[in-house]
């Protein structure tokens, strides 16, 4: 049997609540179904600043980069608000990306049925909406140099910032697009804005080259990133597979999530490159933040963790079937009107994280 090895990163606050949940889902799948998976865990934000005095140790990133895959929970809290920039908890999360080189980050947004009152959006409008958005995530203008501000001596500064993408960082990225769309329903829209900016017009040459090149079985859309903007509120459910750069996929994503409800629902995960075997290393975790508020409380909605668990069997483990059974079971429970506090509605039954791990695991 493959082994299948999880390095689990529960964080800070709701983070650990939430891993708990997992923690329960693997144990049933190695018991029951022979999944095969051995687990480490280590610390990672706050909680490896107190122990450590870093935000994620030496050898718990040895440990990241000889697992499968890592599982993320969430990191940060007020505790750690003043502790010196280098080490705040947000260092770990980032080290991983860049350690792991995690260029792909994909964000699904999923409108189950039973949500689809509480969207922002009319329910016809978000009914069985799956889009899945596919943001570059180690390059463009968060990262380009020169990146700094200038005082240009005359009571006036400048503030810098560079969008940089080179071929290889685009073709990557639209590689992973299509390659996903194959497993989907076979469609990609490229978003950039070629008409003011010169890494747009690149980006749109390089992903046409690559589509010609090797996936002209998939069909590809481009469109103009604020117009993608005004497409994606206006009528969601025409996209499928969304591919962009890390500035516009920040802000999409996000505007995309909120179609579909809560953000302890919210899904991701982040992939690098292949190895030789063809094994991508990959990071999963909530979109979500360690939720200072209700930490500690046992009400912290496990479902964005659990979800996140589900992309982890399907995009590290080509275990589809156990991946759609999970996102099915989260469905069902739903459906059965099981429901924590961020997502509670009338006539439902409102339940704590420990109460919804379970439901989901009964259903699973
Ligand atoms: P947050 O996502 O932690 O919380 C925002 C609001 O949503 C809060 O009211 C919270 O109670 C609620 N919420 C979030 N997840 C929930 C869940 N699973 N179930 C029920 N309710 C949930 O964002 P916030 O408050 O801006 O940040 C709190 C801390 O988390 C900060 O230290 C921030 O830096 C950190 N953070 C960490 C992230 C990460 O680890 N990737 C991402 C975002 C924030
Ligand atoms: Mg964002």
């Amino acid at each position: 049997m493959t082994a299948r090895n999880l390095l689990l990163l529960p964080g800070d606050g709701i983070g650990p609540e939430a891993m708990a949940e997992v923690r329960k889902i693997i144990a049933y799948m190695n018991a029951e179904l022979g999944a095969g998976f051995t687990t480490d865990e280590g610390l990672v934000g706050g909680s490896a600043y107190d122990a450590h005095g870093a935000a994620i140790s030496e050898s718990d990133m040895e440990k990241a980069l000889a697992a499968d895959a890592v599982l993320f929970g969430a990191v940060g809290g007020p505790k750690w608000d003043d502790v010196p920039y280098e080490v705040r908890p947000e260092a770990g999360l980032l080290r991983l990306r860049k350690d792991l080189q995690l260029f792909a980050n994909l964000r699904p947004a999923i409108c189950y049925p039973a949500l689809a009152n509480a969207s922002s959006l009319k329910p016809e409008l978000v009914e069985g909406l799956d889009i899945l958005i596919v943001r570059e995530l180690t390059g463009g203008v968060y990262f380009g140099e020169p990146k700094e501000i200038i005082d240009l001596g005359n009571g006036q500064k400048r503030g810098i910032d560079t969008q940089v993408y080179d071929t290889y960082e685009i073709e990557r990225i639209a590689g992973v697009a299509f390659e996903l769309a194959r497993t989907r329903n076979n469609r990609v829209c490229s978003m950039e804005k070629r008409n003011v900016m010169k890494s747009g017009v690149l980006w749109n040459q390089v992903v046409t080259e690559t589509h010609k090149r090797s996936y002209s079985d998939v069909k590809l859309e481009h469109m103009l990133a604020d117009a993608g903007g005004m497409q994606l509120v206006r009528a969601p459910k025409q996209f499928d597979v969304i591919v962009t750069d890390n500035l516009f996929g920040d802000m999409l994503s996000d505007v995309a999530a909120m179609l579909t409800g809560s953000l302890g629902m919210l899904p991701s995960a982040s992939l690098g490159a292949p190895d030789v075997k063809g094994r991508r290393k990959a990071l999963y975790e909530p979109v979500h933040g360690s939720a200072p508020d209700i930490a500690g409380k046992g009400i912290a909605n496990p479902i964005a963790m659990i979800a996140s668990f589900a992309m982890c069997l399907r995009y590290s483990f080509n275990m589809i079937a156990e991946a759609d059974n999970l996102e099915k079971a989260i469905a069902e429970v739903l459906d059965s009107g099981v429901r924590t506090g961020d997502i509670m509605a009338e006539g439902c039954r409102q339940v704590g994280t420990v109460e919804m791990g379970d439901a989901i695991l009964a259903a699973f």
